[in-house]
């Protein structure tokens, strides 16, 4: 399999309550390397302009306050078919569905905040590295 990077966001939820490091654990002890990452505070409209293939959800409003509630990590990550395998360790989107040992069902609050983001396939990984990173900040 290919080695791919992928996007990831420890969200609000999780750096309020300090899990920055659990969660980064997490990802090497799976075999993904952090090859960018940065703490930032996002503000309305960048909540709204990453989460913009949501905005006609019901939870979309929401999603968007929540995620500027307190400061985010974003991280690229990369290995063997990261996309797929961050998408393991993080668990299901809900974290009453998601399976034992994943970030969800160990962090998670709820569905909305559930700790960390990851995209959902490498055509979006490319278009969400580039919203937060410049080729230049990720060192692998
Ligand atoms: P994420 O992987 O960041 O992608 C979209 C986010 O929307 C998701 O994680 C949750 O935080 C949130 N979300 C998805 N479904 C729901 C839902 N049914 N109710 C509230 N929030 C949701």
């Amino acid at each position: 399999m290919a080695v791919e990077r992928t996007l990831s966001i420890i969200k609000p939820d999780a750096t309020r309550r300090n899990l920055t490091g659990k969660v980064n654990a997490k990802f090497e002890d799976a075999g993904l390397r952090i090859v960018a990452q940065r703490r930032v505070q996002l503000t309305r409209g960048q909540a709204e302009a990453f989460y913009a293939v949501h905005r006609e959800r019901p939870f979309f409003d929401s999603l968007c306050s929540s995620m500027t509630t307190g400061p985010v990590v974003v991280q690229v990550l990369e290995g063997e078919g990261a996309v797929a395998k961050n998408r393991e360790v993080m668990g299901a989107t809900n974290p009453e569905q998601a399976d034992p040992g994943t970030i969800r069902k160990d962090f998670a609050e709820s569905i909305e905040a559930n700790s960390v983001h990851g995209s959902d396939s490498p055509e979006n990984a490319a278009i969400e590295i580039g919203f937060f990173f410049s080729q230049v900040d990720i060192v692998g």
